[in-house]
């Protein structure tokens, strides 16, 4: 059946049919998600996070992503790849924006790429989808931001909801294919969700949304640290990789691995 379209997502919204999307830094896990009918995988930032130990996505370089988009690419046949423009790698203005875009489609393979801000960001959107590449805008919390934003804090509660209703109609009339609500009040994403063409994503923005999206460390229990309480642990990966590691070491250490099976 070929890759997911842009197009595909849309009917499905229109069908009323949510559907899932994680993120994927590597090639296992992108197989692993693809085979499980996963339609969108995002090669997010957050492998400032999650790959790279970073306290935060800002430190992440486009150098540093695009071989693990290439990863997940080269790993898949039906998801659509989206790559996640970091911080720094855009917001210069249009010019900038386009040329990193276009660094993420040749160097990568990807399908399509994301970024993260509202109305300030709608000329590099408008830029990026009028040279052909489908662009999945980010608006609410938005991590690249955490410092102005001032930390982890859920957006669009009361008055602010006219900024977040704002961003959603500016982005999508800029061009954008969908769009991720991170840490949104819920009231507000499902307005957003209705009033909206275009799919919306939420993490953190309660089930109203079209889709969802999860950090695959986080939704698998790789990741055992304090969570968002959006983060919904579906497996103890971290666990699992504990025990064979310790029985492992253990073996190693009594002289019964490796056995004869496993020697020449
Ligand atoms: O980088 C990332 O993981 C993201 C998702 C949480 C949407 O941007
Ligand atoms: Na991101």
């Amino acid at each position: 059946p070929g890759r997911v379209r842009t197009h595909q997502l849309r009917a499905l919204k229109e069908r009323g049919e949510r559907w899932p999307m994680l993120t994927s830094y590597d090639q296992y896990t992108a197989a692993i998600f693809d085979r499980a009918g996963i339609p969108v995988l995002l090669v997010g930032d957050s492998a400032a996070n999650n790959v790279y130990g970073y306290g935060s996505t800002l430190p992440v370089t486009v150098d540093q992503l695009l071989p693990l988009v290439r990863a997940v690419v080269g790993a898949t046949e039906q998801a659509m790849v989206v790559g996640d423009l970091p911080f720094g790698s855009y917001e210069e203005g249009p010019t900038q924006a386009l040329r990193t875009a276009v660094r993420f489609m040749k160097e990568t393979g990807c399908h399509a790429v994301k970024l993260e801000g509202g109305a300030r960001c709608a000329p590099q959107i408008e830029t990026i989808t009028k040279a052909g590449i489908p662009l999945m805008a980010h608006i609410g919390f938005t991590p690249q931001s955490e410092h102005q934003l001032g930390g982890f804090r859920v957006q669009g509660r009361g008055d602010a909801a006219e900024q977040v209703l704002a961003d959603a109609h500016a982005v999508a009339e800029a061009g954008a294919f969908a769009v991720v609500l991170e840490m949104v009040a819920g009231d507000v994403a499902k307005q957003v969700t209705h009033e909206l063409p275009i799919p919306t994503i939420g993490i953190g923005a309660g089930v109203e949304t079209d889709a969802q999206v999860l950090v695959w460390q986080d939704m698998a229990g790789l990741n055992t640290g304090a969570a968002p309480r959006f983060v919904k642990r579906y497996a103890d990966l971290a666990g699992v990789l504990t025990e064979a590691t310790t029985r492992y070491a253990d073996e190693v250490r009594a002289g019964t691995f490796p056995a004869p099976e496993h020697s020449y």
